[in-house]
């Protein structure tokens, strides 16, 4: 099992590495810029959507799920890139879309009973889409009513029909056939819904992750967060072979372990969201930590990068914490630079605001910062400041740190076990090393053995520091 303790980096394909000066990142670039990973000594790269879309959802609304997006190359460079991929000895992973297709999909019209409709003339029930508003649209052409967990243009497909779920399997044998690794299965909280579209009841407890305001009233039983999502995932499992298939499930950690019979790892959410604080990273680690197969993951194209989240000053101690917990982890591009939220666009591609997360990677100083020779989609953050020819071989600098981590990581073993520490501090044994992470702004006791890797100079567990030593 080549992913046991993989770490897996996040491209968001339009903001990696533009090659052809259209300002939009394409799979040539990514190509061309593979040594990056190779040299951080990651084991796979995960793309984000790379189909043809019309970008409601910036790919997540496929209008094809056997090709690529003409602005991001074609079926050839894909192969090109895989292969390159392999050659540097890493794994390549693809965002694999189950829920929802474009509305632009031709499934859509030719095959409507692909999808969820009304039985009625309006919405049947009171599910709200996960970006607001109702999850039920009218189709203007044929007056009917169809389903969409996210936006509209995202409808839904009907998974309890077996048509969807062969046309489904062929996309992952196509994708398999070509040599992809595996896939990142997105959304899949919402794959299946209640076949009798009943009301979803009112929230009874507050639901621990952000909601929008409409969907945190109401609990999530019916139109979506189905047991009979396993199922359908069983059949994903059967033609993914042991192809990799992780799952993103926005759902508190408890409810992983029936995901987790068809799927080899689900993101850990509770870790994503917590707060940089000891006592909630603590209580978010444990229960993912013994299911095993939870995968690490500090930000992504979805939530506040993760300086914006911890503060720049704790950027250090937190690459520790993700790089040294057992099993996979997940590095968004451009954490390694502490690469901050960016401006966003104005008037906003996205709707639900999350341009100020995808701004292109900041390869050197320029004011396109290496990432295009033309006007990029989105603009620099902050090349000056933070670039990766600055950071290549600068031992103080964060790349430099998520390289030496990532080598100190494959001489951890296996073993896991959460420490009573002090206040503010996360530490946890990985048998014969401790790791120790300071989140507040105070110094702390530094674990007794000799230090393998510090965040810092100089003796001690300084504020916002971490340390590995060996026992
Ligand atoms: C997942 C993706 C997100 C997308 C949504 C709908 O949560 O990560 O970017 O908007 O699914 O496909």
């Amino acid at each position: 099992m080549w992913w046991r303790d993989a770490v897996v980096y996040q491209v968001y394909p339009r903001s990696f590495q533009d090659s052809d000066g259209d300002g939009v990142g394409d799979l040539r670039g990514i190509a061309q810029r593979l040594e990056h990973l190779a040299y951080l000594g990651v084991d796979a790269l995960w793309l984000s959507p790379i189909y043809p879309s019309p970008l409601a959802d910036f790919g997540y609304d496929v209008s094809d799920y056997t090709g690529v997006d003409p602005r991001f190359g074609t079926l050839s460079d894909l192969d090109v890139l895989v292969a390159k991929a392999h050659r540097l000895d890493l794994r390549l992973l693809l965002d694999f879309v189950p829920c929802h297709t474009s509305i632009e999909h031709p499934w859509f019209r030719e095959h409507p009973d692909w999808y969820i409709w009304s039985p009625v003339d309006g919405p049947p029930n009171n599910w709200v889409a996960a970006f607001g508003g109702p999850a039920w649209s009218r189709d203007e052409r044929s007056g009917r009513w169809y389903l969409h967990s996210f936006y509209p243009e995202q409808p839904d497909l009907d998974w309890r029909n077996q048509e969807v779920v062969e046309a489904m399997q062929g996309v992952v044998r196509f994708w398999l056939d070509r040599g992809v690794d595996g896939f990142r299965v997105d959304a899949i909280d919402r794959l299946m819904k209640d076949a009798e579209l009943r009301d979803d009841p009112p929230a009874t407890t507050p639901f621990p992750f952000p909601l929008s305001p409409e969907a945190e009233r109401l609990e999530m039983r019916y139109s979506g967060n189905r047991p009979e999502a396993i199922e359908a995932l069983g059949a994903v499992r059967a033609a993914a072979g042991d192809a990799l298939l992780v799952g993103e499930v926005y759902r508190p950690t408890a409810e992983y372990p029936r995901w987790l019979e068809v799927l080899d790892l689900v993101f850990g959410f509770e870790f994503l969201l917590s707060p940089w604080d000891a006592e909630r990273l603590r209580a978010a680690i444990e229960p993912a930590a013994r299911l095993e197969r939870v995968a690490w993951v500090m930000s992504n194209h979805d939530f506040d990068r993760l300086a914006t989240r911890v503060g720049p000053e704790n950027l250090r101690a937190a690459a520790v914490l993700l790089l040294t917990l057992p099993g996979v982890a997940f590095v968004y591009q451009g954490d390694e630079l502490g690469l901050a939220n960016g401006p966003g666009h104005e008037p906003p591609f996205d709707r639900a605001g999350r341009d100020r997360l995808r701004h292109p990677m900041q390869w050197d100083a320029g004011p396109t910062g290496g990432f295009t020779t033309g006007e990029p989609w989105l603009p620099l953050v902050d090349p000056q400041e933070r670039n990766v020819g600055a950071q290549r071989g600068d031992p103080g600098s964060l790349l430099e740190l998520y390289r030496r981590l990532l080598s100190v990581r494959r001489t951890l073993d296996d073993g896991f076990r959460l420490l009573n520490a002090e206040p503010g501090v996360v530490a946890f044994e990985r048998g014969a090393h401790t790791v120790a992470v300071n989140t507040t702004g105070e110094p702390r006791t530094a674990p007794p053995g000799e230090p393998v890797l510090a965040t810092h100079d100089g003796p001690g567990l300084p504020a916002q520091s971490a340390l590995i030593v060996r026992n």
